[in-house]
């Protein structure tokens, strides 16, 4: 398995992807980078992460920025609460750890949002040392190459797998966070997920047990999720000349502290919109059905129903009242985060 390092090594030297992160493999800007890249795709995260590190170049200003406009900046990346554990832990390195983040796996897993994974990616990339880190990508690669039939699902397999790695990372400095890239790099574009995977171009087709027995798609194995909880809503985008009314989120679950359209529980009618407007003081002018939306989270999917509701003087009611803020195209698109739930009715206002 030793012969394998050495393959990842010599294929990730010629194949590497060029990544805005790898530029200048700080700390910083691996952690910030692998938090960003958990869940998202590289695709989607490349704008994000410069713009993060444009406003936020170092733990210190990211300790000190404002938690709103840390959620502008996190706006449409999803999994809020990731931006939040940056912050704390931001705060926690600059008052425990002397402003730097820690070398070792044990003190970066102490960090709010910092898991295994993420603490092995730091301390490899960043710090040159020899940890895994054990990602989807490295998990499926692995399962193949020794047929572990095991569910990836359960920490008792990954915990083998990772142990597995470790056995064979080399301790030269920076090697394995060479090898971990080198995961990350052929899971993306080789050993695909599902049945897309491309044998042909992967530098490890000779030694993977999967391969040989023309059994690549039956790995990785991973025990079916439990359905997602769907929760109907009917969203009003309630109108004024110009400025639509928000509501901030409440600072806990779902996410949380963020602005959005304001709901309502189940599919209403025209005439309960009507009549649930009336009973929050506001009188509509003109109630008009937009398109049905569906957003999907990890355990919940919303199926959303919309209005738009133009009423006027709706500055008589608000702001203030009920947490509603009066929001225009300008503040809706620089100050607010508004998470990407509502984008399919947040458009009707601009
Ligand atoms: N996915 C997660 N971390 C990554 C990284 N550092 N490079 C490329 N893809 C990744």
């Amino acid at each position: 398995m030793r012969d394998t390092a050495e393959k990842l090594l010599n294929w990730y030297e010629k194949n590497r992807r060029i990544l805005p992160w790898r530029e200048d493999p700080s700390p910083y800007h691996v952690w910030i980078s692998e938090i960003m890249l958990q869940q998202t795709r590289v695709e989607a995260v490349k704008p994000y992460y410069e713009r993060f590190l444009a406003e936020l170049p170092d733990v210190a200003s990211l300790a000190a920025v404002s938690e709103d406009r840390l959620m502008k900046l996190w706006e449409g990346l999803g999994y809020y609460s990731r931006a939040r554990n940056l912050k704390r832990a931001a705060i926690r390195i600059m008052e425990d750890c002397g402003g730097k983040l820690p070398k070792e796996p044990a003190e970066l897993m102490k960090l709010p949002g910092i898991g295994p994974y993420t603490a092995g990616a730091v301390a490899s990339i960043a710090f040159g040392a020899c940890y895994p880190a054990v990602d989807g990508n490295a998990l499926r690669i692995w399962t193949r190459l020794t047929e572990n039939a095991g569910d990836i699902g359960d920490d008792r397999v990954k915990r083998a797998v990772t142990q597995e790695i470790a056995a064979v990372l080399p301790d030269t400095p920076f090697a394995a966070g060479r090898i971990n890239q080198a995961f990350m790099d052929l899971g993306s574009m080789v050993c695909l997920p599902n049945s897309a995977p491309r044998c042909d171009l992967c530098p490890l087709a000779d030694v993977c047990g999967a391969h040989d027995a023309g059994r690549e798609t039956d790995y990785p194995v991973k025990a079916a999720k439990k359905p997602r909880r769907i929760e109907k809503r009917t969203i009003l985008l309630i109108e004024d000349e110009g400025r639509i009314l928000l509501k901030k989120r409440p600072a806990r679950g779902l996410l949380a502290g963020l602005y959005e359209l304001p709901g309502v529980e189940g599919h209403l009618s025209r005439a309960q919109v009507l009549a649930h407007c009336r009973g929050e003081g506001i009188e509509p002018l003109r109630i008009t059905a937009l398109p049905p939306a569906k957003h999907i989270f990890t355990h919940i999917e919303w199926h959303m129903i919309g209005y738009r509701i133009r009423v006027d003087a709706l500055s008589d009611f608000f702001p203030g009242k009920q947490g509603g803020i009066l929001a225009d195209k300008q503040e809706i698109s620089t100050r607010y985060s508004i998470p990407s739930a509502f984008s399919n009715y947040i458009l009707y206002s601009m």
